[in-house]
């Protein structure tokens, strides 16, 4: 690992720094030739994020049916002043996953006179995209950059964050996209840059109808459909697949057992296609996994930040409670 801390010219801009921690690129020939390989297949949900991966998913957030991105916006707008006056003047605010644009402004907004924003992404571009937009935005606001992977831990110089209370904010129920067990991995690290009494602002979504949740994930106007599609095109391209786009469908099914919604690529007939000279085949049926997203009851979710050393100490769930914002603090 390296800790190059580059001066705020190297990032070429106004940044306050910019941290490129130099997360290993992954072999994605590798990986998907595994994960094709592996029974039942499954597939990295990484490689959804290409340049029209990034624009369907943007679309998703704005579909009817993917309550998701509005009601954790709705929510933080609604509990502005409550959170002000808990998290205090003049804090570190650490966003993990940069680039939930509406999201951190209404964060920023809602504070007191933030010391300084930290946004923490594993693509370079899309992080110092974001960081600079904000910057527009907030000229006063000192902003720094930093490039890590944060499913593992991580350690930035301490004097960056000052001796301020620090807020790590962790929006989208990104945190349902990771096992149980990894999603205390990816807490521990979140932890690892708090002290004792430092606080957690993260939205969790919430255990409710089977329909509304394979709803959310399987809109009508079959903008989630495409966005799962398009791993297949991302491969085809990438790897010079041969993969028969056209024969397979999007399923989203609520698995109750594992408290997840499941993201699958369906056969719709046998195939078969070749990966860097690997053949693979499917049956009429057989299904590529390609997502999951977690949903946890306010208890669940306690149980499972404890293990990461965190408790809870405030939590807000919309009227229709569909999903929870919460605050808590570092052990
Ligand atoms: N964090 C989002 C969620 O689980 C990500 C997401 C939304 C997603 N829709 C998706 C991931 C469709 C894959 C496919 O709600």
């Amino acid at each position: 690992m390296t800790d190059a801390a580059s001066s705020p010219d190297q990032a070429g801009d106004d940044l306050a720094f910019f941290i490129d921690l130099e997360p290993q690129d992954s072999d994605m020939m590798a990986e998907v030739v595994e994960g094709l390989s592996a029974t039942p297949k499954g597939l990295s949900p990484k490689y959804f994020y290409d340049q029209r991966g990034s624009e369907l998913f943007d679309r998703i957030t704005m579909v009817p049916e993917y309550y998701v991105g509005r009601t954790e916006i709705a929510l933080l707008r609604q509990i502005g002043a409550e959170l002000a006056a808990d998290i205090g003047p003049d804090a570190t605010v650490i966003e993990y996953g940069s680039g939930a644009s509406v999201k951190i402004r209404t964060l920023l907004d809602a504070l007191e006179k933030p010391h300084l924003y930290a946004g923490v992404d594993i693509s370079r571009t899309f992080l110092l995209e974001s960081c600079r937009a904000l910057k527009a935005d907030y000229p006063d606001l000192p902003i720094g950059a930093i490039c890590a992977d944060f499913t593992r831990p991580f350690e930035i110089p301490a004097e960056l964050f000052g001796d301020h209370w620090r807020l790590a904010f962790f929006p989208g129920s990104t945190i349902g996209n990771f096992t149980p067990d990894q999603a205390v991995d990816v807490l521990k690290a979140i932890r690892s840059e708090l002290r004792p009494d430092d606080s957690l602002l993260i939205g969790v979504d919430l255990k409710k109808d089977r329909d509304v949740l394979e709803r959310a994930y399987d809109d009508s106007q079959g903008v989630t459909a495409a966005f799962n599609l398009n791993v297949l095109h991302v491969i085809n391209r990438v790897l010079q697949a041969d993969i028969p786009v056209e024969n397979f469908s999007h399923r989203a099914v609520y698995n109750e057992d594992k408290g997840r919604v499941e993201m699958h690529l369906v056969a719709t007939e046998a195939v078969s296609f070749t990966i860097g000279g690997h053949d693979f085949s499917l049956e009429k049926g057989e299904t590529i996994h390609t997502e999951n997203s977690h949903k946890y009851s306010e208890e669940e979710f306690n149980a499972l930040a404890a293990r990461a050393g965190f408790k809870p100490h405030r939590i807000w769930i919309d009227d229709n409670r569909l999903f929870s914002v919460r605050l808590m603090r570092a052990v």
